[in-house]
């Protein structure tokens, strides 16, 4: 590790260790061959949905930005799910399956030394539920949800409560994320961010914050990061 400092990463969720678009073939008895847009309208919705409950502090919890999120794009896409349906799909929602590449990643960043916590909009039971299912709970030291402060990423008061609630610093914290805006948001507020592109034709929001590093795959993140620190600081 790096000497004596022990470095933490807050891993976001949703985007970045599971994969938000796992209901493709159960929405496709719904709208068939729409599917794939339908599930980025409903992923597209739930964070913008987010996204203003924080700037006009009106607070509710990350499943009912899903679900009134699942209501948009439904109607968005002239389809009437029942009761039932929207039950179903919901309940699908909590047990989204994990990308390819996170267990092995986890396995090494704790292996090598890393403080590993979860971070996420999610509320903290979502959470849990995710992460058991998916059984890589056991990697994580805590996870820490925006819940607990009542406002969303990129809202620079949530990455100061994971900072606390980690008790780590933001010059030794790394937000790992796959949403160009959670990771310009933990940058704006000091931390270090990684950003998993996870393909080539998503590009980053051109801000003048800037992804400390950039990988396209989450195994490499512990070999990014060390090479990271051995970069003079004028290279960086
Ligand atoms: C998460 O916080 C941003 O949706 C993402 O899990």
């Amino acid at each position: 590790m790096n000497g004596n400092i022990q470095e933490t990463i807050a891993f976001d969720i949703y985007g970045t260790l599971i994969n938000t678009h796992g209901l493709i073939d159960m929405l496709q008895k719904h709208v068939g061959l729409n599917a794939w847009a339908f599930s980025h309208l409903w992923r597209q919705k739930q964070l913008e949905y987010s996204f203003r409950r924080g700037l006009m502090k009106q607070y509710r919890d990350f499943g009912i930005c899903t679900a009134q999120a699942l209501e948009y794009a439904s109607l968005s896409f002239g389809i009437s799910l029942t009761q039932k349906e929207t039950r179903t799909l919901l309940n699908a929602y909590q047990t989204l399956p994990i990308f390819e590449d996170v267990v092995e990643s986890l396995e090494r960043a704790k292996n090598a030394g890393f403080k590993l916590y979860a971070f996420s909009n999610g509320k903290a039971s979502d959470i849990t539920k995710l992460l058991d299912q998916a059984n890589i709970s056991r990697f994580f030291i805590d996870l820490i949800s925006v819940d607990d402060v009542q406002s969303f990423k990129p809202d620079p008061i949530v990455y100061h409560h994971f900072l606390d609630k980690s008790t780590a610093n933001a010059n030794n914290s790394w937000m790992v994320s796959a949403n160009p805006f959670d990771v310009i948001g933990a940058v704006a507020a000091g931390m270090r961010s990684a950003w998993v592109q996870r393909s080539p034709d998503i590009p980053m929001d051109p801000w003048e914050f800037k992804p400390t590093l950039t990988i396209h795959n989450l195994n490499d993140l512990v070999k990014a990061i060390t090479d990271h620190r051995k970069t003079p600081a004028d290279e960086k």
